[in-house]
């Protein structure tokens, strides 16, 4: 009869049954202990390539997406910038052509003006102006009452003319002359010195002509009378540039 003890029952005798355990588990469990160190140890070299390799790869990567996202979002930001500031300098620049035509390069008159100008013809007649005197080459004109188509030439070879019709005498004259010479301060410009059209006295003035340019121009006078017409270039109305239109 063979009775065998439990090994967990009796008394267990540590140096007997324990030695084929502990030395078998010592000597079994040595090596693979080793080599899974070993591995572990390789494991995790290699986990830190790999974190190193992708941790580079997902940094250059990460650096090089804001790159491209960046460029794009600068340009379209910066075209409406730059669109809408073109868009008011368009604006501004008709505004600048529409004020030239009505006054000239500097303010200054190009057409004739006055309450008395009008349109259609009238009574044709032609004054002009001496070659070199500061005088016209008439001093007195004498129309029928109506409408009066002007002709001014200036005849002169170097000095500038113009012909201005006031509702008065000497006295209207001479302060129609003064508001005309007014303007060389305002356009900067002897060839400025043509009287506003609101010039109290003023009937009809000529744009100032350069020598050899002639005008024609229609004006109606407020009835008959005698009118002084004059030169409003500074100084010539001073000099003696004068003279009368006489309507029967
Ligand atoms: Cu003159």
């Amino acid at each position: 009869m063979s009775w065998r003890a439990p090994q967990g029952g009796g008394p267990r005798i540590p140096g007997f049954d324990s030695t084929d355990n502990v030395f078998s588990g010592g000597s079994a469990g040595g090596p693979p202990l080793l080599s899974l160190i070993i591995a572990a140890l390789a494991v995790g070299l290699v986990g830190l390539f790999l974190a190193i390799a992708f941790g580079g790869s997902i940094g250059q990567g990460t650096a090089a997406v804001p790159q491209p996202t960046r460029p794009p979002a600068v340009l379209p930001t910066a075209p409406p910038a730059v669109l809408p500031t073109a868009a008011p300098a368009a604006t501004t620049a008709p505004a600048q052509p529409t004020t030239a035509p009505s006054g000239g390069a500097a303010g200054i008159p190009t057409e004739p003006l006055g309450p008395a100008l009008v349109s259609g013809t009238g009574t044709p007649i032609e004054i002009g102006t001496d070659a070199a005197l500061l005088i016209f080459n008439k001093d007195r004109v004498t129309v029928p009452n109506g409408p009066v188509t002007l002709t001014f030439k200036n005849l002169a070879t170097a000095v500038q003319h113009n012909w201005v019709l006031v509702q008065g005498g000497d006295e209207v004259a001479s302060a129609v002359s003064d508001v005309a010479q007014a303007q060389v301060r305002v356009t900067r410009n002897a060839a400025g010195a043509v009287p506003p059209a609101d010039t109290p006295g003023l009937l009809v003035a000529s744009p100032m002509l350069d020598p050899g340019e002639e005008v024609t121009f229609t004006f109606q006078p407020p009835g008959p009378g005698t009118y002084e017409f004059i030169c409003t270039f500074p100084g010539h109305y001073v000099a003696g540039m004068k003279g009368v239109l006489v309507v029967e």
